[in-house]
């Protein structure tokens, strides 16, 4: 649910390569892509996926903007941006699941650790997949899709018993074209990522730098670095520990040694990185685009666990009130 950047990407790949998918969207973007005809994917992969009211032929994306027309026993994926997301499930839960769906999950890829609230609420721990996306895109201009990074995709259910769900749906991902691992773990995938998002969003923000550029200096890394400790701190606060993914900043790594020699390592690797295909930081892209900030959901959750559970977060509270001088929405 959700047609923007990564809602296309994933819609896109996997009617391409042999599943089922329906794409739920608003009303313009679908009434937009329906008279183009197709989803136009470039970057990391060039393809164009048909699009057509359901039931559409296979190989092509079912789009509509009536979530009445979501089938039974699937998983949902909600591509919305975070402040949207209530509004969205809003919208899903008068309709769906049916009864007798026992099977059907949902997932949010949103940033920030907000967005499994909500659906915990809505649908139900059991129901609720927890997923972390590092898959970029962009949406361009001229409506096509930048596919700038394949990335990962990590699922994990909060309840450990339904494993084969994620190993099934990562499976399909993966022959999709989208790199998938399911997560034994997945509180800790999800505060690990929360902490580079939290790192990378407030200091690319706040001085609009973006790409290797943004950690080759030393301010900016040790501002990076600093708001990663915080982040941590709040997470070992909830009971859980960060770790170091694959394909991902070694977050432990930058929480368990000094700041200076994280720093130094940045700066140095940062320095003499190729951008290539850098993608630009989701949140970046939408200050530069003027549109809304996931402020509150990303920075101001964080804030609030902070504040409960009596952790000094002096530097991502400051972070947050810039932020929401920021943002127009605000
Ligand atoms: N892009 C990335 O590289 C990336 C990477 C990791 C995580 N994320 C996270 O993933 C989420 C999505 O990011 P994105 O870049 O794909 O955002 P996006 O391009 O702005 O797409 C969001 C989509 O949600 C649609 N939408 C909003 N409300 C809706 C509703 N009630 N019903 C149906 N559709 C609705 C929007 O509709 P319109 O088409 O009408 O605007 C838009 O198509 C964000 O939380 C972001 O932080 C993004």
């Amino acid at each position: 649910m959700g047609a923007g950047s990564l809602g296309q990407v994933f819609a896109g790949l996997l009617a391409h390569s042999g599943q089922r998918v329906t794409l739920l969207s608003t009303p313009v973007t679908a009434a937009r892509l329906l008279e183009i005809g197709h989803i136009c994917i470039r970057g990391a992969q060039r393809v164009d996926v048909p699009v057509a009211r359901p039931p559409a032929a296979a190989g092509a994306v079912a789009l509509t903007d009536d979530p009445a027309d979501l089938p039974d026993e699937i998983g949902l994926l909600f591509t919305t941006k975070a402040h949207h997301l209530e509004e969205a499930v809003t919208a899903v839960q008068a309709v769906w699941p049916r009864s007798g769906d026992a099977t059907s999950w949902v997932a949010g890829l949103q940033n920030g650790l907000f967005k499994d609230d909500v659906l915990v609420d809505a649908f139900g721990t059991e129901r609720v997949v927890g997923a972390v996306t590092i898959t970029s895109a962009e949406r361009r201009q001229d409506g096509e899709i930048l596919f700038t990074s394949p990335g990962v995709s990590y699922l994990g259910s909060f309840d450990s018993r339904q494993a084969a769900r994620e190993r099934a749906a990562t499976s399909l991902l993966n022959d999709a074209g989208l790199p998938a691992e399911p997560a034994d773990d997945i509180r800790s995938v999800l505060w690990t990522k929360a902490c580079n998002a939290a790192g990378i969003f407030g200091v690319a923000l706040l001085t609009r730098v973006a790409g290797s550029a943004l950690l080759a200096n030393e301010g900016r890394a040790r501002a990076y670095v600093a708001l990663i400790k915080e982040t941590a701190a709040i997470a070992r606060s909830e009971g859980v520990e960060t770790g170091n993914l694959e394909r991902f900043p070694p977050i432990r790594t930058y929480v368990d040694r000094p700041a200076d020699e994280s720093v130094r390592s940045l700066v140095a690797a940062s320095s003499a990185a190729d951008d290539g295909l850098a993608p630009t930081p989701s949140m970046l892209q939408d200050l530069l685009a003027g549109r809304g900030l996931e402020v509150e959901e990303v920075f101001g959750d964080l804030v609030r666990r902070a504040q409960c559970n009596g952790v000094s977060a002096p530097r991502l509270e400051l972070v947050t009130e810039l932020l929401r001088g920021l943002d127009p929405q605000l």
